[in-house]
């Protein structure tokens, strides 16, 4: 193994060296020759160096530079130095990280990892906690504890019996709401559309004193980090009235949970931690290798009730925490280790200062933009940054050129009717050099579109 593995790591320092400087997205020549891979089955086995290098050669430049410092096209950050290092050790030790008597080392580790991200996030140390894939699935997990308590409850366990003949539960969310919620609420047989929506403000916050009286089984889902504009839902409040008349409130906070890791921002999760459950990533804003999404409840007990399943041929009875009692799947990799490695490589100081240099990276790009003549459609509170160059045609053109040079990438978006060029600066990696060379080819490429 030593030499392919070597060969790996050789290839993927490369990788990471050469995505500093190259083009961000991919060139037309490197997605056609995707076409190599669009061979007939092998018939026989091939060496696994030759393995590698086919996919080296033909796969690496066919990235999107989402692992350099100026992809800003999505809120994405490159895995930091120890969580790639870990990910790689950790897939070679390929633990399942079902249950404590299976894998009692990742297991350990993933206890210690959920610790420590109570304590970052200033949320209740007795939560309980699930490694998951991403936000959508953190979300989904969430909001089934939720549905396990507020129908418990009302004398119902939806977990036995379904819904079918439940108790109505009322699902109250912002105007704003993220897709993936959605998605959740639908997965839980809650519905997608069969919701009551709170209007919202210009910066996509929801209106507390907008929500109607609540009774019955209801469930509130709130916002931390508007997927434009960055914003966050009035948690405090929010939490005060749905909690007054017996409601969860459910926080989707894929990245803008991660506020309350930083002092500067703090003041904007005031009020998170009075939630009941919460759903976060890891791949973004804490930098760690895809895919690893954060689900946290205060009940521990909900959680478990929503998730935990028995088997004869299943070692579940232990004193340690079993994983997969508190997540969607059974098996999965040992994801909870590549976040322990995040925490433990960059300690409670250095994700503070991730944190704020991303925000002071998103301030830097709309104050320099704006100096230039460029239109800023959000408050930039957090690392968001909507820009507008005039017309929805003209914005648009403007955003396919800055794709095409290379320098940076970022997308489009349409915000309140707007369209908008959507910045998201969530990388260890970006500095303020990289947020000027952007800035500098980005005002070329509007210029070029004049
Ligand atoms: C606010 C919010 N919620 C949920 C999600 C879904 O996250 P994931 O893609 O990790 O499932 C996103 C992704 O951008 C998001 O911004």
């Amino acid at each position: 193994m030593h030499p392919l593995l070597a060969d790996a790591a050789f290839r993927a320092s490369r990788y990471l060296a050469d995505v500093e400087t190259r083009p961000v997205a991919p060139a037309p020549a490197a997605l056609a020759a995707l076409e190599g891979f669009n061979t007939p089955l092998p018939e026989n086995p091939a060496a696994p160096a030759e393995t590698l290098r086919l996919l080296d050669e033909l796969g690496s430049p066919a990235t999107m530079g989402m692992a350099g410092p100026r992809f800003f096209g999505f809120v994405i950050g490159g895995a930091l130095p120890a969580t790639l290092a870990a990910n790689w050790l950790t897939t070679a030790w390929d633990q399942n990280a079902v249950l404590y008597r299976a894998s009692p080392g990742v297991a350990f580790i993933e206890q210690v990892a959920l610790r420590w991200l109570l304590d970052i996030l200033h949320l209740p140390p007795t939560c309980g906690g699930a490694f998951v894939t991403g936000a959508t699935v953190a979300n989904l997990t969430a909001l089934a504890a939720a549905r396990h308590a507020v129908l418990a409850r009302a004398g119902w366990n939806v977990e036995a019996d379904g819904l079918f003949g439940a108790p109505p539960i009322t699902v109250i969310v912002g105007g704003e709401i993220h897709p993936s919620v959605a998605k959740a609420l639908g997965l839980l047989g809650l519905g997608r559309t069969r919701v009551v929506p709170i209007p919202v403000d210009a910066q996509g916050r929801m209106l507390a004193e907008k929500i109607p009286p609540i009774s019955g089984p209801t469930l509130v889902c709130v916002q931390a980090g508007n997927v434009n504009t960055g914003a966050i839902d009035p948690v405090a409040e929010i939490c005060r009235l749905a909690h007054a008349a017996g409601a969860w409130v459910h926080v989707d906070g894929a990245f803008g949970l991660w506020a309350a890791a930083a002092p500067s921002r703090a003041h904007l999760a005031a009020g998170l931690a009075d939630a009941d459950s919460w759903a976060t990533d890891a791949h973004k804003w804490l930098n760690v290798p895809y895919d690893s999404g954060l689900a946290f409840v205060r009940d521990p007990h909900a959680l478990q009730a929503a998730m935990a399943i028995t088997a004869e041929y299943l070692p579940t009875q232990s004193e340690f925490r079993n994983p997969s009692d508190f997540t969607p799947e059974l098996s999965r990799r040992a994801r909870g280790v590549d976040v322990w490695a995040a925490l433990h490589s960059l300690g409670r100081s250095g994700i503070a200062q991730l944190i704020e240099a991303n925000c002071a990276q998103a301030r830097r790009f709309a104050e320099k933009l704006a100096a230039a003549g460029c239109t800023i459609l959000n408050d930039v509170v957090l690392n968001q940054v909507l820009v507008s160059f005039g017309d929805p045609g003209r914005t648009q053109r403007v955003i396919a050129a800055i794709q095409a040079d290379g320098t940076c990438w970022a997308g489009v978006t349409v915000w309140q009717g707007r369209t908008a060029m959507r910045i998201s600066v969530s990388s260890w990696r970006t500095t303020e050099a990289d947020v000027d060379l952007s800035v500098a080819a980005i005002l070329r490429a509007a210029q070029s579109v004049a």
